[in-house]
């Protein structure tokens, strides 16, 4: 089922907009299909668009900004409730809106607006400023006129209102539903799975966002002109969230198919990368396995915005590899409270043992970060227990990096 919020759009003392979302919930809460929010953003104490990084790097800093955007994140759809000011929506809701991105994205969208002529015109601009947010907009909207469907500063819409309310709820919801199976973070290659023997892994250093763009598009162009192997159980593309790497990580039913399929594709010329996109670096292919997997108890769920990192480790061999993974694992284990924030953590060994990767799932970027610099003692690592102190001073396990990645596309099985 899906969660709508019903986003109240103006902050002014004495508006009459709060009055309009409860007309709005009221209604919508008699549906069974959908569950129903108000939001208002005056409870937010969003000021004029502070953040320095624009919203689609997905890089916020202030806690208002985490705050809001944690909060929108966690809806499938919306309902603007707006006011008309000067032929256009208030400047608040489109400050409140310009301040996310990836939190808009792939949701629907309907409006109640309210004004002189219903608001039809802050509607029209709103409609406008959800394609760029990738929300997809329904149809029918309500529009209220100040005249005929308010009596002392409160919405008292006529009934006929009503019905296109409904419909509009109806569109938000079909619409809603789809839209999940669409949105990337919630298509997130289900790493655990038991049928993948092999694990495929690129990493590039691209050095910019332009450049991290082309890579991608070359990988997309690639895929287009070629059916998935059936060996091929999933391929997802990475980009890091400081633009300057691609990461892609493919899941086969085992080593020998994978490379049955990479010989196959190779007669049929498929295209190095690094021709296409000049300058990029690249470090693998490398084949890896499944290791170990820690999933701490009462792990928070995926969603929107949710960030993976992935740690890169040299090891001397696959007898280290494996000794420190499973001593993390007991270092991690072995604290009394988990991470905040920490979905999984999924360690894989390099076939030839070399190399370790930890793909981690978390709830945000901020949530890594916030866990790197304090956590709930001192953060990942930096507790001075004799598993951590194991973790640090293992012979032969040398740290090589670690990456804050988004998913770009999945081709294949999305998780669940
Ligand atoms: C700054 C401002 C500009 C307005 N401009 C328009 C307008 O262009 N068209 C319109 O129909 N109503 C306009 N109005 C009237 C509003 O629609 C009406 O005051 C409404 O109650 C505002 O919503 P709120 O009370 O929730 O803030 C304007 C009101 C304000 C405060």
């Amino acid at each position: 089922m899906i969660h709508v919020a019903i986003i109240i759009g103006s902050t002014r003392p004495g508006r009459t907009a709060p009055s309009v979302a409860r007309w709005v919930h009221d209604r919508a809460v008699r549906r069974a299909d959908a569950t129903f929010e108000i939001v208002d953003i005056a409870d937010y104490d969003l000021p004029h668009l502070d953040e320095a990084k624009p919203p689609m790097m997905g890089q916020y800093n202030a806690t208002h900004t985490n705050r809001w955007a944690a909060k929108i994140a966690s809806f499938d759809a919306f309902v603007f409730v707006t006011p008309e000011y000067n032929h256009s929506t208030s400047g608040a809701l489109k400050n409140a809106i310009d301040f996310l991105f990836a939190e808009w994205n792939d949701k629907a969208a309907g409006f109640v607006g309210y004004g002189v002529n219903g608001g039809t015109r802050a509607v029209e601009h709103l409609r406008v400023i959800g394609g760029e947010l990738k929300l997809a907009d329904v149809r029918t909207q309500v529009a209220l006129s100040i005249s005929s469907d308010f009596r002392d500063g409160e919405a008292r819409p006529e009934i006929r209102h009503e019905a296109k309310l409904r419909t509009m709820l109806d569109e938000i919801v079909s619409w809603g539903e789809a839209l999940k199976h669409v949105r990337p973070d919630e298509r997130l290659p289900d790493i655990a799975r038991p049928d993948v023997e092999a694990v495929v892994v690129n990493q590039w250093t691209v050095g910019s966002p332009e450049r991290q763009q082309a890579v991608v598009d070359a990988i997309a162009a690639q895929w287009a002109h070629r059916s998935r192997p059936e060996a091929l159980i999933s391929f997802a593309t990475f980009t890091s969230t400081d633009g300057d790497a691609v990461l892609t990580y493919a899941q086969w039913t085992s080593d020998t198919a994978q490379k049955e399929a990479i010989d196959a594709h190779r007669t049929t010329g498929f295209r190095v990368l690094e021709d296409e996109v000049p300058g990029i670096e690249p470090s693998g292919p490398v084949n890896y396995e499944l290791y170990r997997s820690f999933v701490p108890d009462g792990a928070p769920p995926r969603q929107p915005g949710s960030a993976i990192v992935v740690v890169n480790i040299e090891a001397a061999g696959a007898v280290q590899a494996r000794e420190w993974i499973d001593e993390v694992l007991s270092a991690l284990g072995s604290e009394g409270e988990p991470h905040p924030g920490l979905i999984a953590a999924h360690f894989h060994i390099s076939g030839d043992g070399t190399q370790i990767l930890n793909y981690a799932e978390w709830v945000s970027e901020r949530a890594h970060r916030d866990a790197l610099e304090n956590g709930p003692t001192l953060g990942i690592g930096q507790t001075d227990s004799p598993h951590w102190r194991n973790v640090q001073n293992m012979p032969g396990v040398t740290p090589a990096g670690l990456q804050r990645y988004r998913l770009s596309s999945l081709a294949g099985a999305p998780a669940g």
